[in-house]
């Protein structure tokens, strides 16, 4: 036995020490291989596309292999190409479209590198240790519409690079490290859609952006912006989505002509505290907004004015601390509200008008004590997902929802579904007096009474508005009437939604 034992341990050793041996040993054959060989060759039949592996720079045009109308695409694999000398590609007879040199070593484009290729059309070289693109690089291939250049270690956009390219509408210049941009860096690019700058260096914009008149997506995030003047975009009238997210900006101001497009703005992870009132100037076709994690304490209703076709607006991972309905009532179209994750603790309805088209609300992971969800769900007609998990609500909260929403086709969320443990608050003063019923909110006299002087202005001016366009606006308002079965007097009354913990006077839920 024990000798079985022996020899299997020293048989496992020797199986050890041969495996080491035998990954040194492959490693020689290994490099050889990919050094050697050097070798074009068609794909599959009818795949249009001609492989070169282990290929240098000068190989493309010592190569037996005849590129035809079949090599569609040309595909560079374990190449080492260093440096793209001019005319590296200028093989006769090729109608190569498509040029994938992606992880071929590639250090330096000299001018006219793609000469040649006049067909070319797709351009990637992403994965490579480029450092700069020169003026004259793109000599003689008007065609391309595409170049992928990410993953590279360009670290100036220096004036005309891309000169040539008067047809290019996709330019990839993200995880570069990218940190100045010549003014007339872009020059040429008239005809650019999609212009992707993620992960850059990039401090300022300033005007360089300003000849991509057809630009339609805009990628900037992970940058160190910190300032914004404001015109950086004004000229960019086809712009339809800004992302802005991972910098470093603390008050951005960006302005647009009326006349823009842009429907998603993207500013997350940023350090916005509180956005001036006019930042979201003009955005009138905006429709999805993203503001999350940042340090925002408080959103104004003047901030959003002008929103007009605002679908979609996410303030979750900031620090506001009210959630009033009003705020969003000038957004008839908002169907998605999401403050999750900010120290909400006090919310009242407040305005006029309820949120038509609010169908999802996210207040969860907030420090709501308590909800008056009849009052909430009587200003916002549509609501049919709300999200409250994470808040200090009482426990019974859950039993008194599921009974008043039992025929409703309602879904809200009060314990994290990926959490067993329910947390809520046992309170049981006060809350077991609650009967759920069908109730009127009674007024606060104390909060109509200290109506601010703007709240009786709109009030009256509210007034004269409905008298004046008669039957058009009296069909709103009797739908607003309804929803409330209150007279006009309380339009501007403010309930709360959402009180302290402890009830204490002047903290009022609805009551009978
Ligand atoms: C060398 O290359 C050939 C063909 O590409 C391949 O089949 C072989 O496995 C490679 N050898 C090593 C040791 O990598
Ligand atoms: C490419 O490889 C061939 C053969 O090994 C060599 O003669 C030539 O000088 C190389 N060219 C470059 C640009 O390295
Ligand atoms: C370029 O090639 C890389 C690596 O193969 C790939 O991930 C990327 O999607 C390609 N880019 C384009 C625009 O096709
Ligand atoms: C390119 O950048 C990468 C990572 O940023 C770095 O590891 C590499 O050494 C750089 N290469 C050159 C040629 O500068
Ligand atoms: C950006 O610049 C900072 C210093 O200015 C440097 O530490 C960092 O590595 C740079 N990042 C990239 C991606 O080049
Ligand atoms: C957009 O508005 C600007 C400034 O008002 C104006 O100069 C430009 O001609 C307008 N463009 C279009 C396409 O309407
Ligand atoms: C913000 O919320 C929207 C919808 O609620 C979601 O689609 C988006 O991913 C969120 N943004 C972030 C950065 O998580
Ligand atoms: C709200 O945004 C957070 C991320 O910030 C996301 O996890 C959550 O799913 C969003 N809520 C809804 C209802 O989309
Ligand atoms: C589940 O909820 C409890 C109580 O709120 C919390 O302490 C715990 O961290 C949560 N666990 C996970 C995995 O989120
Ligand atoms: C109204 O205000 C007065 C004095 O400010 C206060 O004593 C009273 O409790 C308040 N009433 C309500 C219902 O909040």
């Amino acid at each position: 036995m024990d000798i079985k034992i022996m020899s299997g341990l020293l048989c496992l050793l020797w199986l050890c020490l041969s495996l080491n041996q035998s990954t040194a040993a492959l490693a020689l054959p290994y490099n050889f291989n990919s050094t050697e060989l050097m070798k074009c060759s068609y794909g599959e039949r009818g795949s249009l596309t001609a492989t070169c592996v282990n290929a240098n720079a000068s190989y493309f045009k010592m190569t037996p292999y005849r590129f035809d109308q079949l090599d569609e695409t040309l595909v560079c694999s374990s190449c080492n190409l260093k440096t793209l000398e001019s005319g590296t590609f200028d093989i006769s007879g090729n109608q190569i479209k498509n040029l994938q040199l992606s992880y071929s070593k590639i250090e330096l484009l000299k001018q006219k590198a793609f000469v040649g290729l006049i067909f070319l059309k797709n351009l990637n070289m992403s994965h490579n240790s480029i450092t700069s693109v020169y003026p004259g690089t793109f000599t003689g291939v008007k065609k391309i519409e595409s170049i992928d250049l990410s993953y590279n270690n360009i670290t100036v956009l220096s004036d005309d690079g891309f000169l040539e390219l008067i047809n290019l509408k996709e330019l990839n210049l993200a995880y570069n490290s990218i940190k100045t941009i010549s003014s007339k860096a872009f020059n040429g690019l008239g005809n650019l859609v999609l212009l992707n700058l993620e992960r850059n260096n990039i401090t300022e914009v300033s005007d360089v952006l300003s000849k991509l008149i057809n630009l339609q997506v805009l990628n900037l995030r992970d940058n160190q912006i910190l300032k914004l003047q404001g015109s950086e975009f004004t000229n960019l009238l086809s712009l339809l989505l800004l992302d802005l997210s991972f910098n470093k900006l603390d008050t951005p101001v960006i302005e647009f002509y009326p006349n823009n497009s842009l429907k998603s703005l993207y500013i997350t992870n940023n350090y916005i505290r509180s956005p001036s009132l006019g930042f979201l100037n003009g955005l009138h076709n905006l429709e999805t907004l993203d503001l999350s994690y940042n340090t925002i304490v408080e959103i104004q209703k003047a901030t959003l004015l002008g929103l007009y076709h605002l679908r979609f607006l996410n303030i979750s991972y900031n620090r506001i601390t009210t959630f009033q309905t009003g705020v969003f009532t000038g957004l008839p179209y908002l169907e998605l509200l999401n403050m999750s994750h900010n120290a909400i603790s006090y919310g009242e309805i407040t305005g006029v008008f309820s949120l038509h088209s609010l169908f999802a609300l996210d207040l969860s992971h907030n420090k709501i004590p308590r909800l008056d969800y009849e009052a909430l769900i009587s200003r916002l007609p549509r609501l049919s997902y709300l999200r409250l998990e994470g808040n200090p609500l009482p426990c019974d909260l859950e039993e008194e929802m599921n009974t008043y929403f039992e025929a409703d086709n309602f879904k809200f969320v009060l314990h994290d579904p990926y959490n067993n443990t329910k947390s809520c608050v046992l309170e049981p003063t006060k809350h077991s007096e609650k009967v759920i019923k069908e109730t009127v909110p009674e007024l606060d006299e104390n909060r109509s009474a200290g109506m601010s002087g703007g709240e009786v202005a709109a009030v009256i001016l509210l007034c004269l508005a409905y008298l004046c366009l008669g039957l058009l606006f009296y069909v709103q308002y009797r739908t607003f009437r309804e929803s409330r079965n209150q007279g006009p007097h309380r339009a501007t009354s403010s309930v709360n939604l959402i009180s302290a913990e402890d009830g204490r006077p002047g903290d009022e839920y609805l009551r009978e």
